[in-house]
């Protein structure tokens, strides 16, 4: 994580100490650096450039609005799976003719509003699917966009809960059956086909994938062309991975390189992305206190006063996320193989096991990578409040979400 970096023994964020962070907004709390984050954006962007396209953040990674603010005012466009989240990228000022609304289990209502303000394409991913939104669209007088997702039963050799394009996966249209659901698409009166879309899973760290999946597409692509049914843009949706512990995941402008050289015979047809957590991961860390140290027969915990309900990650997927202590460990200073464990009364609930540490009560830890899928993956579970998250903007932070009080918690709740 290129913004920390221990000086004189402490752990700085961005010109920030970790330990002023925490005094002034309390522990836990996650903290995003902006710039890191526009910096992957523009990456991505610039591997672009010369050709016709759009990378629509997926916001299921983080959602915060001054996140979303920040890639608005970069020109982004925006993956979304829920009305929710359509709601937060309207509230954070997106324009929806950049938006492409995913998701398995698009409601009646949620099609309604995706069509009223007009986004860029509903990327469908059933054939019932595609019926409702017919039915929604020729009710309203509105014609859909769309692109079917295709699952091209590609395997992305990642954990399994995160692979989403192998035949067994509920997502997609099977690669067998795309092109006569295109056909019936064509035939329906309130139905527009603008592309084809594909979403393989997260976290790869391989290129191999990626181009598997697109050799797929673009077969289809060319029987499509053949049928007289003609796509104008391709999305090859997210999951580039990032690094937690060792994985050398490709770069953005390698992945694009690769795409692009692919799609060279296909110069007319605009390339979206779907990116999550290669913008997002490793702007984020989140700061937690050591609230007790347990040494028990051969264990040794760190009890923190974060867990699984502000990130899930460890508990779900025994990921893997590097944990360093606020105080840099001295040459000469007593470790332990510490389980870094949460309030939780879960067995699961751990951010990190056997993590040689050296540490005392009030200690401040810190959790790398947190900036994807950490907060908005977090919950009340146990009746926690959510954490407070703050963003670092060049040689300024700021709270970007105040901590919730007792009252957040039960709000909506009727004796
Ligand atoms: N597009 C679609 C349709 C998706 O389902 C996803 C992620 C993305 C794009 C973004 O993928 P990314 O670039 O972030 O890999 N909670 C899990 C990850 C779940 C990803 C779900 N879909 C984790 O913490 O590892």
């Amino acid at each position: 994580m290129d913004f920390l970096q221990y000086q004189n023994g402490k752990l700085i964020a961005q010109g920030h100490a970790i330990a002023d962070l925490a005094k002034q907004y309390g522990t836990p709390l996650y903290v995003y650096s902006r710039d890191y984050i526009e910096q992957q954006w523009i990456e991505f962007d610039n591997a672009l450039k010369g050709r016709k396209h759009l990378i629509c953040y997926a916001i299921k990674a983080n959602s915060n609005l001054a996140l979303l603010h920040a890639l608005v005012q970069l020109g982004s466009g925006f993956d979304i799976v829920s009305q929710g989240e359509l709601e937060r990228v309207l509230k954070a000022g997106a324009d929806p003719k950049k938006v492409v609304f995913s998701g398995v289990a698009k409601s009646v209502i949620e099609i309604e509003r995706a069509l009223v303000v007009g986004i860029k394409c509903f990327n469908v991913e059933s054939e019932a699917e595609l019926e409702r939104i017919q039915m929604v669209a020729k009710r309203l007088n509105k014609i859909a966009p769309i692109s079917l997702r295709i699952n091209p039963d590609v395997d992305a050799k990642t954990h399994p809960y995160i692979s989403t394009g192998l035949r067994d996966n509920k997502f997609g249209i099977s690669y067998q059956l795309a092109r006569d659901v295109y056909h019936k698409a064509a035939q329906l009166s309130h139905i527009a086909i603008e592309g084809i879309d594909c979403h393989i899973g997260s976290q790869l760290t391989e290129l191999s994938p990626f181009l598997d999946a697109a050799d797929r597409v673009l077969n289809l692509v060319d029987q499509l062309k053949n049928d007289g049914i003609v796509i104008k843009h391709i999305d090859l949706g997210g999951g580039l991975g990032v690094c937690y512990d060792d994985e050398v995941p490709p770069k953005s402008s390698e992945l694009v390189n690769e795409i692009l050289k692919k799609l060279s015979a296909y110069s007319d047809i605009e390339l979206v992305f779907e990116p999550g957590r290669s913008l997002v991961a490793n702007s984020g860390i989140l700061i937690t206190k050591v609230e007790y140290i347990k040494h028990q027969d051969d264990n040794h915990f760190a009890i923190v006063d974060a867990g699984m309900n502000d990130l899930i990650r460890p508990a779900l997927y025994e990921a893997w996320m590097r944990i360093l202590p606020e105080k840099q460990t001295t040459d000469d200073a007593i470790t332990y193989a510490y389980n870094v464990v949460g309030p939780i009364c879960e067995s699961s609930d751990f951010l990190g096991k056997n993590r040689q540490l050296s540490l005392q009560q009030d200690d401040l830890l810190v959790v790398c990578s947190s900036g994807a899928y950490g907060f908005s993956m977090a919950s009340n579970y146990n009746s926690h409040p959510k954490a407070a998250e703050v963003f670092l903007e060049a040689s300024q932070h700021r709270l970007i979400r105040q901590r919730e009080n007792f009252d957040m918690l039960w709000q909506g709740e009727i004796i």
